[in-house]
Formats: C-alpha cells, structure tokens, sequence
C-alpha cells in the first residue's frame, strides 16, 4: 500500500516556531508508523515562497524576495532533524521545476474552461494572502485571524470557476466520510460549502513575486494555488531519474492547522477536480497550540514556547512525546517549558526510562545479559493482546494522542508488573529460579514490544533500548508482545536514557 503524507508548506516570511514544529512532528510520527508498517511512504515538506506575505517582509527588511526566501528556507530545513523529522523531500516552491509545473496543471485548468477575466472587488487580507467573502469579515472590516483591517482590492483578475464545483464537492464529502477530520473540521468545511461557492480570483496583476501565468505574462498566479500545488508538483521531480506521481498520487493525508482548512478542503479539490486530477483521499486539521497561560502564544505576551529551547533542555523525544500527549490531537490547548519538565521526569525518565534500565540492569545482573528463556507470563501476556491493531488503528484515525496512551497504559502496567513479582527477591531464592526467568523474560519482551510500538513518537530512544536489548528490529510485524521468538538475545547496560537536568 502507498502512503503519501504532507505538511503544510510553511510561509518564510518569519522565523520557524512551535506550529511549524508541532505540524512537523505529527507528520513525521505517522510517516515513521507506516514506513514500520511497510507501506510504500512518501512524507513531503518545505516552504511557501511566493506571494504578498513574504515580498512585504522581504522589503520590511531589506531584502530581494527572492534574497530573503533563500536565507529563511535554510532555517526551516535546518529545524527538522532538531526535532528527529525525516522528511522524503523538501519542496521550495521557487524550485524552477515546480513554478513549471504550476504552469502546465493551471494552463490545463484554462484549457477546460474554468478560468474567466473578471474584476474583484473586495476586501483582501494581505497576511492571510486572503480574499475574504463577506461572512468571514468581523465588525469593522477586520481579518477574524489578524484582527487587521482589510483593504479593499479593486483589481482586474483571472478567476477561478470556484462555484462550478458546488455539487462535486458535495458528492466528494458525501461519498468519502473520512475526507476531513476531526469532525469539527468536517463540519467547518460543509457549513462553508453549504453557504454556496463564489469564484475566486487564480492571478494578481499587482505583484510580481510569484509563478508567471503562461497565457498572460502580466499576471501570477494567486499564491494559494501556486502554493496548494506544491502536493502534487513534488512528486514528478523529487527524485532525479522517477516520475512519483503515479505512485504516491492522490495524497493520503495533508496536515494542516486549522486557519487554512477553507484553501485545503475547498479550493484543493475543486482546482484538482478542474484540471482532471483526483483530489486527495484526506484533510486532517490539528488544533492551536496556545501559550501556558491559554491565550494566543505572542511576543508582546512573552507566552511562546520555542521548539529549539526544549530541544536543547531534553532533546527531540522529549519536545515529540510532550506535544503529543499534552494537548489532545486535533483540538486547541495550551503549553509551556514548566510541563514539558513535568512529563519528562515522570513519564520519560521514570516511567519508561527507568523501566529499560532496570529490565536491562537486572538482566545483567541476575543472567549474565542473557535472555534465553523465551517463556513468558501469559497473564501478562494477555494484557497486551490486541495491542498493536488498537494503536494502528487510532494512527489510521489520526488520533495521536489516543494511540500514545494506550502504549503508555501498558508502560505503568510493566512497571507495576515490576513491583509486584519483586524480581530482586526472586533471585535470592533458589528455588524460584525458572520464575525469574519468566520475569525476566516477560519484562525484556514487554519493554521489546512497547519500544516497537513507541518508536514513530521517540525514535531516538527506543532505538538505543531495542539495540541494547539485542533486538533492533522496529517493523511492525514485531510490535506484538510475543512475536520476539529469537532463541537467545544477549542484552547490554545503558546509562540513563533522559537524565535528571543538572541543578
Ligand atoms: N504557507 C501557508 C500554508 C500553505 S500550504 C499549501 C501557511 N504557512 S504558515 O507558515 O503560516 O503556517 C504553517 C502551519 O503552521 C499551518 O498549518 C498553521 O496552521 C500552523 N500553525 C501556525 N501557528 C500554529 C500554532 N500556534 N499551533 C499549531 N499550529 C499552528 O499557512
């Protein structure tokens, strides 16, 4: 099965943050899960470079747009392997290749029929890149996410035949349950499309930064569909000597936040739709991450929590499974460095750090480093059936934060199990030899099996333990407690995996 997952392409008008970071990492986690799953995965990212957002910084600062792209594109790159995000390829959509391409798809479009000149007229927010429709407008011509006044846009345009696609999008929502998710965003998009499309304008005559219209050189294209296209351009020219599209087209899931849920689950398909592509099978939109004190995280406010901060503090497992498990998946919620300390001393260094040391420590101690009793506790056993289709199963939902924990109840229950079969006590009796072998056994391949199944969300550790626990395999097939059938794995000692920060 293929398995093609996006991002959203990030705008470099300003310096990366925890959005981008956040939005990088869920990626990243179900990226890695279905490449351990042995899907056929592609995971695409990178920067959103043309357009009004980034020619007005570029200027604010003093910059060529194209100067000024060249210089932040590098810090969104330079931010993913902080975070332990590998993507397959990272799209710039000023690459020659994917203007060319924007070109040929929207020439299409043209050639259908579904362009037309026109005059707009309306308001325009240029942070957004967005022309508003009347009933996105607040009081006092303001941007309901800028809170900016708008400006009144009176320019000659191209439009895009928006409203063409009224009934197709209809059948596409009706007929594909799971095209956007959370339902709250699904139920977003369909009260924006039941509100009835308007045509929208696909060209600006007023701005120069941005992919030439091939049938009227004194346009370019509007940048959210130059930008949109990044998805399907990337995949004819990733690789040198492939084309991926065939492969890899239509996409699995584009992750976005939810400012952008109109462009993706509205424009995207129609503007596929138009051009004879088949739109993607889905949308699933995260929440907003908001500082400590639950407002809006802002300089003025000094609420922010910079990803790179709690990178150097505890590392990218740490920054990844607290995102993750803090703020429930899809919705909104707050964070701040005083609970990413919290989680890591109680949950990564107690919890499952400490369970991986002890498990290997005591197997050194009490056999030699050797686990070659495979007989394990079927209680216990028992208790991790089923485990991996539950976790699979909420990935495939997008429910991260739901999949975590259903690992993480079975983390506390080995550590449990730990309390209560008190192995220390077992190895000061003879006659409960063969018993701590099963404990020991049990314990190696619980802490074996939850590495497997943590591994998409802290790949940095669990591959240190499953190494050192002389199983390295992260494939799927092995994530069920059980499935470690190896007659003999010799275990090695590891010094604390997240060590208590120096005081
Ligand atoms: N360039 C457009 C996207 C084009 S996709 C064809 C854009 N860029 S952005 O840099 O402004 O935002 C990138 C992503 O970060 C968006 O999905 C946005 O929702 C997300 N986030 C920005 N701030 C965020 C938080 N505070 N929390 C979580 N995600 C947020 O929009």
């Amino acid at each position: 099965m293929s398995f093609y997952i996006t991002t959203s392409i990030s705008y470099v008008n300003g310096q990366p943050h925890l959005g981008h970071a956040y939005e990088a990492i869920a990626t990243d986690v179900l990226a890695r899960h279905h490449r351990q799953r042995s899907d056929d995965t592609f995971f695409l990212t990178g920067t959103d470079e043309h357009g009004e957002p980034v020619a007005d910084a570029a200027k604010a600062n003093g910059y060529e747009p194209r100067e000024w792209a060249d210089l932040n594109a590098e810090k969104f790159k330079a931010l993913l392997p902080e975070l332990g995000v590998e993507p397959d390829f990272f799209i710039r959509t000023s690459d020659p290749q994917h203007e060319q391409k924007v070109q040929d798809v929207l020439q299409r479009v043209y050639d259908n029929g579904y362009v037309y000149k026109g005059t707009y007229t309306g308001w325009y927010c240029p942070r957004c890149a967005d022309f508003k429709v009347e009933n996105e407008i607040l009081e006092g011509n303001r941007c309901p996410i800028h809170e900016i006044e708008l400006t009144k846009e009176n320019e000659e345009n191209y439009f895009f035949k928006l409203s063409a696609f009224q009934s197709q999008l209809e059948a596409l929502f009706a007929e594909n349950q799971g095209f956007v998710g959370p339902p709250r965003a699904r139920n977003e998009a369909e009260a924006f499309l039941a509100g009835g499309l308007q045509d929208v304008s696909l060209t600006r005559a007023k701005l120069t930064w941005g992919v030439q219209v091939p049938w009227d050189h004194s346009h370019v294209f509007y940048v959210w569909f130059d930008a949109l296209l990044n998805y399907y351009t990337a995949l004819s020219y990733a690789r040198a000597n492939a084309d991926l599209t065939e492969r890899y087209w239509p996409a699995s899931v584009h992750m976005i936040g939810k400012d952008i849920l109109k462009f993706h689950t509205i424009y995207w398909p129609a503007l596929l739709l138009a051009a004879g592509l088949e739109p993607p099978k889905g949308v699933f939109v995260h929440g907003f991450l908001q500082g400590a004190d639950g407002r809006k995280m802002s300089k003025s406010l000094g609420n922010g929590l910079d990803p790179l901060d709690v990178t150097e503090r505890f590392g990218a497992d740490a920054l990844r499974f607290f995102l993750l498990r803090e703020v429930q998946f899809g919705s909104d919620g707050p964070v701040g460095m005083d609970a990413v300390a919290n989680r890591y001393s109680a949950e990564l260094a107690n919890d499952y750090g400490n369970l991986a040391s002890r498990t290997l420590a005591m197997i050194a101690r009490y056999r030699d480093s050797d686990v070659s009793s495979r007989a394990t506790d079927p209680e216990l056993a028992a208790e991790f059936t089923g485990l991996p289709a539950t976790v699979s199963a909420a990935l495939d939902a997008v429910d991260l934060t739901g999949g975590l924990d259903q690992i993480w109840q079975r983390v506390r229950r080995l550590n449990r199990y730990v309390e209560e079969q008190r192995p220390w006590e077992l190895a000061r009796d003879e006659a409960a030899a063969a018993r701590l072998d099963t404990v020991l056994a049990s314990l190696h391949e619980g802490v074996r099996s939850l590495s497997v199944l943590l591994y998409p969300f802290i790949p940095a550790a669990t591959a240190k333990v499953l190494a050192a626990l002389g199983t390295p395999d992260t494939d799927y097939s092995a994530a069920a407690f059980g499935t470690h059938a190896a007659a003999t794995a010799r275990v090695e000692k590891i010094p604390p995996l997240f060590p208590k920060e120096p005081d």
